[in-house]
């Protein structure tokens, strides 16, 4: 086996990836995959979910798929229950996540995201998947390496920049300066908590070889208008935004041995936009 083989590679790990149908869960699938390991992907819209599938067919990866709603406890511990007779699981990938952007109208008509005008039914539904969704389903898979004879395991939680500081929001303006959308406060809110979460569930496992980290990307290109990208390119070092597949050598690098002295820590991979 090369040097490369034995740091990064994933051959015998079995990973379970959720939120797996979105943009970067799809990348992290694809890296995973790639990289070696047997993948269990896990994402609450069907379509989302096969189409990643397909994608990884076509990169000879077979993944396992599974439509579940990570807000509910009882589902998530009745899957994972039934992966994990399936075989072992050496990994954990907290992708899922309420995420919403001004290009994707996650949010409702009329919902700008502007703070005083935001329902509190979008605070709850995002605090429900980005927090608790997470709670529950590394709460079922941590019952799981707690028990497995090898005592290893990975989790790796997304996290965001705007975990760390607060949003630009003037990059949300059009050509004529018009708002049109503001990023609303419960994405930076549930993320710094994945943060504390991340720290939290390290120092429980002190003593094991249970890790926790979190990655923190940045902005990654998504058909975004050229305004957009010109506003979010001058926030950074680097001058412009991701490629979506950028952030596959990560996490492959958080998921394997390459990784193995790093926990309650998080990597940060966001063209420098939070060290500005
Ligand atoms: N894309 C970016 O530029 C970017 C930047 C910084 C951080 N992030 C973070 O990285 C992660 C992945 O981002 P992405 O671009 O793939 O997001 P995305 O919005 O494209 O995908 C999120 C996926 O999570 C799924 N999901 C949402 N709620 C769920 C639930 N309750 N149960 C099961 N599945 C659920 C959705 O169906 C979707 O497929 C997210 O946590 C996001 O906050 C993304």
């Amino acid at each position: 086996m090369s040097y490369l083989e034995q740091m990064f590679g994933l051959q015998n790990r079995r990973i379970v990836i959720t939120g797996a149908g979105g943009l970067l869960g799809t990348v992290f699938s694809q890296a995973l995959g790639k990289a070696g390991a047997e993948l269990v992907l896990i994402d609450r819209d069907k379509r989302s979910l096969e189409l990643c599938g397909a994608k990884l067919k076509g990169i000879g990866v077979s993944p396992e798929l599974i439509v579940c709603d990570l807000t509910n406890y009882e589902s998530v511990y009745t899957i994972i229950n039934e992966i994990s007779q399936r075989g072992l699981i050496d990994g954990l990938v907290n992708s899922a996540a309420i995420d919403p952007k001004a290009e994707s109208k996650v949010l409702d008509a009329g919902n700008s995201g502007w703070f005083t005008d935001y329902p509190l039914k979008s605070w709850c539904s995002s605090l429900d998947t980005n927090l608790t969704g997470v709670f529950n389903i590394s709460q079922a898979v941590c019952g799981v390496m707690e028990r497995q004879e090898s005592g290893r395991g990975v989790i790796v939680n997304l996290c965001s920049t705007y975990g760390l500081v607060g949003p630009d929001q003037s990059i949300y303006k059009d050509e004529e300066g018009v708002q049109l959308f503001y990023k609303p406060v419960d994405y930076s809110v549930t993320k710094a908590g994945l943060l504390g979460f991340t720290r939290a569930l390290a120092a429980m496992y002190k003593g094991t070889e249970i890790r926790v980290n979190a990655l923190t990307p940045g902005g990654a290109f998504n058909d975004h208008t050229p305004a957009f990208v010109e506003k979010y390119a001058d926030r950074t070092i680097l001058g412009r935004m991701a490629d979506p597949a950028e952030y596959g050598g990560a996490i492959v690098f958080l998921c394997s041995s390459a990784s193995s002295y790093m926990t309650g820590s998080n990597l940060i991979i966001d063209g420098g936009w939070t060290a500005i």
